[in-house]
């Protein structure tokens, strides 16, 4: 199977998970990718039998008013019961690198507003340890020389995403060569760096279920 049939898989199964919960006023909390856009396109023909959707992009957002969807700002409504979401890499404890679209920010802040979090991805996101894709921070501009010093100094090579200005008006740092034994810890610290938005671990808040796509079928594990 290829990479798409992996993640078209994935979206199918999500589809499935969250039917049986939807109700009128229900409002689900969507993310941004590859992977979340085929499950947004598939939510579509449910979309009278629930409210709406926060959307954690920009892109996003036009994807989903474009099936249809309502949109709603994430202060005017409350709990979400789930959000659903790809990833750049997870581990077996369902944390995870996200932010490969720069949008990590409102990710993160739609993920926390969620009862349950359902990553959805294909199998090659699967990982032992984190850190073989570049973590993403996201950084206030001004800011941004004075992080990456201090992201050199744990070991990280960063690298500034040039040309890639996030939905916030805020830029992008990857940082390559930071394998992560501690991921909870490393979030931390992350946010800990003055100038620093979010960086792209997740990990104190990981996800709940994951829905990753194999050749032998689509892999549940829930924590
Ligand atoms: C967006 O900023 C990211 O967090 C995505 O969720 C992540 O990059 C996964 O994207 P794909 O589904 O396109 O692999």
């Amino acid at each position: 199977m290829t990479q798409d049939e992996l993640k078209a898989a994935v979206a199918d199964a999500a589809i499935k998970e969250i039917e049986p919960w939807l109700e009128k006023d229900t409002v689900l909390g969507i993310g941004t990718g590859s992977t979340a856009n085929l499950f947004i396109d598939r939510l579509g023909r449910l979309g009278d039998r629930f409210q709406g959707a926060v959307a954690s992009s920009d892109a996003s957002a036009s994807r989903l008013k474009a099936q249809g969807i309502d949109v709603l700002e994430l202060n005017s409504v409350g709990t979400l019961p789930f959000y659903i979401d790809g990833a750049d890499e997870v581990n077996a404890h369902l944390h995870m690198i996200k932010g490969g679209g720069a949008a990590l920010t409102r990710e993160k802040i739609v993920a926390a507003c969620a009862e349950r979090f359902i990553c959805i991805a294909d199998g090659s996101k699967s990982v032992a340890r984190l850190g073989e894709f570049p973590l993403p921070i996201e950084v206030i501009p001004m800011a941004r020389s004075y992080v990456a010093r201090e992201l050199v100094k744990l070991g990280a090579e960063p690298v500034y995403r040039e040309g890639v200005v996030t939905d916030n008006g805020n830029q992008i740092i990857d940082c390559y060569e930071f394998m992560i034994d501690d991921p909870e810890a490393m979030e931390a610290r992350l946010n800990n760096i003055v100038g620093v938005v979010t960086n792209g671990l997740f990990a104190a808040r990981g996800a709940d279920i994951l829905l990753l796509g194999t050749p032998k079928g689509v892999e549940r594990t829930a924590r």
